[in-house]
């Protein structure tokens, strides 16, 4: 949404999650005019949108929760206009860590799979310390968060908290540029 504001840019934003966009068309009213930014149902692989219809896709700390990770990257792909580009953060883990060693191709080469062009994989050294402030600050409001989001939520919420350790600081996380060759 900051982006979208910041260039002018009519938004659609996919998640499979009702809460999620339900939370994301009221956080859009903070941004702009209704009407700009519009949020549908759907999945990262099949996210039910036109082929060739985005002059950009923008996907924060999501695609790697995708079941098939080949098939969000072509679905991907197939919204992309010509000579556009998707960008989006994983990790990968590094050793020690529970899945490294794990015999699955890396986003690089499953980028290059779906037929987009890598750009740039760009290292975000501060993601572990965003978790760990993010899950110090969920410990420290545990309340107020629980009175919030009802028991379902909560419990959801507060088994990823406390099943974070030390993990986090054992996986590395980039951002990634991927464009459509033309
Ligand atoms: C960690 S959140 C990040 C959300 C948002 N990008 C942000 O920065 O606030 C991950 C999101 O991915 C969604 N998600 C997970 N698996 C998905 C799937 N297979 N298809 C569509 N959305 C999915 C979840 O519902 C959740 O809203």
């Amino acid at each position: 949404m900051w982006l979208a504001r910041a260039f002018n840019a009519r938004l659609i934003g996919v998640d499979f999650s009702p809460r999620a966009l339900e939370i994301a068309r009221r956080r859009a009213l903070d941004f702009g005019p209704a009407g700009r930014a519009e949020f549908r149902p759907g999945s990262f692989e099949d996210t039910g949108l036109p082929a060739a219809c985005a002059d950009g896709v923008v996907s924060m700390d999501a695609i790697p929760f995708a079941a098939d990770r080949a098939a969000a990257l072509a679905e991907l792909r197939r919204i992309l206009r010509p000579g556009a580009r998707a960008v989006f953060t994983a990790v990968r883990p590094l050793p020690g860590h529970p899945k490294y060693g794990a015999a699955r191709p890396g986003w690089p080469e499953l980028i290059r799979r779906a037929g987009l062009e890598l750009e740039a994989e760009i290292d975000r050294p501060e993601e572990p310390g965003l978790w760990e402030r993010l899950y110090a600050g969920l410990t420290e409001h545990e309340e107020q968060v629980r009175a919030e989001l009802g028991p379902a939520g909560a419990e959801i919420l507060y088994d990823e908290v406390r099943s974070a350790d030390s993990t986090i600081y054992l996986r590395a996380a980039s951002l990634y540029v991927a464009r459509v060759v033309e």
